[in-house]
């Protein structure tokens, strides 16, 4: 596959308006009239007032006033870029969404990559997962992944999100930010001991990937896809960088600029070194879901677990290429709106509640960060072959309106259905077993993934930058007692890692969570794990 500079021209309708450059341009107010200067004011002689009568001056001086929009509740940092991707192994037999359909099939995308808790103008290279929000511009509409770096999230539980979002964000009487007093983090996580395993993950090499282009993405949520005769499959997608992937430490990161992640996109992009990702996915049948749950403990609609790859091998479905920069990153990167509930036929979500939760959640922020009529702005619509339709009309900034098209069902202006290729009511047939009622409970399984990178992934370097890590991060926690009980969550992973913190803070930790309570959370530590 070989992918040149600017070949998706995904926005042509608005090329021209894109790429004006102000030589070929003549100053005027808002309105289009022609202004000799754009310094010039409306005076009472000169050293009198202005007057109100001066439109030039108060139309620039109040769109000036409201040139901030909200930025991003969460994952305020950003940077992104245009591409394309193409199918080069189809899934027919999996899923009938048109970009799998066939090998060779081309689909616009848009690219965000974020951190997550830090403010707009914040460091890129903060430790932290780093958001991955591709949006696929499919013949049947827009499907936007929703993804991160990391495989696994921090809760199950959605309604904790906020909680452990406000963790990161600034105190509300100091104002101070949580860089410098980690209390609140560690309050969160030694109370939500779920969280063990993104918090591993976080601490490690991959808490600070060498800018956008050297790290993976996943769905982390179990996703399902649909075939054109009904039938369902669940589904984890994977982006691997094909750059491979590369860390920065700790140390080294505070040195770095606070672009730096930006910059080495934008740079790479411009002299054409265009990053790419494989695109592969995982797949369980419907009855493969309950076989995991009961044989293995794995619950695929828990995004803090993985589905172990030596049993549910990926395969390559295709391949992205990032290939333009935004021309004006306003309206192509901050204005974009990526939502997990944009899915075209053929990708269905699943009951994982997080994943449920999502879906009303992002078009609800950008109804509020962006205005109700969002899904026109070039960046969000759709490219598909025929205009979108429907009985939504009017709100602030309406400009696609729908024309002269009736606004309500009617039988004087019909409108035409595409007909439902398979039956909705067969495809959300079996869940998997009770898995839902474990949602909240701590379990001996929490901690086999965390185990893992600690015994098998990481070498004897990697466990030390780890411990090094996370006792920087303890050193500006106020309370003893946090640290006492994170460390009791840190030896269920494994021993070694509470006698090591123990000895890099100074501080003994609990011997282990079996007693512990925790904040809401039920602690099932004691219970046989085959129950
Ligand atoms: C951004 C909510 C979990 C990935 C956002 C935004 C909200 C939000 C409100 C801001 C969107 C915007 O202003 O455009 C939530 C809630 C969650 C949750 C309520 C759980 C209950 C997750 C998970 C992932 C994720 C599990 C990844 C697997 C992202 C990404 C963005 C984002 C990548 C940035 C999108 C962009 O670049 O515009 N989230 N989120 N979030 N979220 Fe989540």
């Amino acid at each position: 596959m070989s992918f040149t500079a600017h070949v998706s021209s995904q926005f042509a309708t608005y090329e021209t308006d894109r790429r004006m450059k102000s030589k070929d341009a003549i100053y005027t107010t808002s309105n289009g009239v022609p202004m000799p200067h754009p310094y010039e004011t409306q005076r009472l002689s000169e050293k009198g007032p202005l007057l109100l009568q001066d439109f030039h001056l108060i139309d620039l001086l109040s769109h000036f006033d409201r040139e901030r929009i909200p930025e991003r509740v969460v994952h305020a940092k950003g940077s992104g870029a245009h591409g394309l991707f193409e199918c080069t192994n189809p899934i027919p037999e999996l899923c009938q969404a048109d970009i799998f359909s066939t090998k060779g099939k081309k689909c616009p995308v848009t690219v965000r990559f974020s951190t997550v808790g830090g403010e707009a103008g914040s460091h890129d290279l903060a430790r932290d997962p780093r958001g991955f929000a591709v949006k696929f511009r499919t013949e049947e509409g827009n499907w936007d992944l929703v993804a991160n770096n990391t495989p696994v999230f921090f809760l199950r539980d959605p309604a904790k999100f906020p909680h452990f979002i406000h963790t990161q964000k600034r105190d509300p009487t100091t104002h101070l930010g949580s860089g410098d007093d980690s209390t609140m983090f560690w309050d969160y996580l030694c109370n939500n001991p779920e969280s063990i395993h993104q918090v591993m993950i976080l601490f490690g090499d991959r808490g600070i990937p060498d800018g956008f282009r050297f790290m993976h993405g996943y769905s982390g949520h179990t996703l399902k896809l649909v075939n054109k005769n009904d039938e369902w499959v669940y589904c984890q997608i994977h982006m691997k960088s094909m750059q491979g992937t590369a860390f920065i430490t700790q140390e080294e990161s505070v040195k770095l600029s606070p672009d730096y992640s930006h910059k080495d996109l934008f740079e790479a992009i411009e002299r054409e070194d265009f990053p790419r990702w494989s695109v592969e996915i995982q797949t369980m049948t419907p009855q493969q879901g309950e076989d995991a749950w009961k044989q293995h403990r794995i619950n695929v609609f828990d995004l803090t677990h993985v589905w172990p790859q030596s049993m549910y091998p990926r395969r390559k479905v295709g391949e992205f290429c990032l290939n333009e920069n935004a021309v004006n990153y306003f309206a192509e990167i901050e204005q974009a709106a990526f939502n997990p509930a944009h899915m075209p036929p053929g990708i269905e979500p699943t009951p994982d509640p997080v994943l449920q939760s999502r879906l009303f959640s992002y078009p609800d922020t950008h109804r509020h960060r962006i205005g109700p009529n969002y899904q026109q702005l070039p960046v969000n619509a759709p490219r598909t072959a025929y205009w979108p339709a429907n009985f939504q009309r009017d709100g602030g900034m309406a400009f696609f309106n729908q024309g002269t098209r009736s606004n309500y069902l009617s039988s004087i202006d019909p409108i035409h259905f595409k007909e439902r290729s398979h039956d909705s009511r067969k495809i959300h047939g079996p869940f998997v077993g009770d898995a839902i009622a474990y949602l909240s409970e701590i379990r001996p399984e929490d901690f086999n993934g965390p185990r893992a990178l600690w015994q098998k992934v990481w070498d004897e370097p990697a466990r030390q930058r780890f411990i090094g890590n996370v006792a920087g991060k303890m050193a500006v926690c106020r309370e003893k007692e946090f640290i006492r009980r994170q460390i009791a969550i840190f030896r269920e992973v494994d021993p070694d890692i509470a006698v090591r913190l123990e000895k890099a803070t100074g501080i003994q930790g609990y011997d282990g969570i079996a007693e512990m309570r925790f904040n809401g959370t039920h602690n099932g530590m004691t219970r046989d794990p085959k129950l």
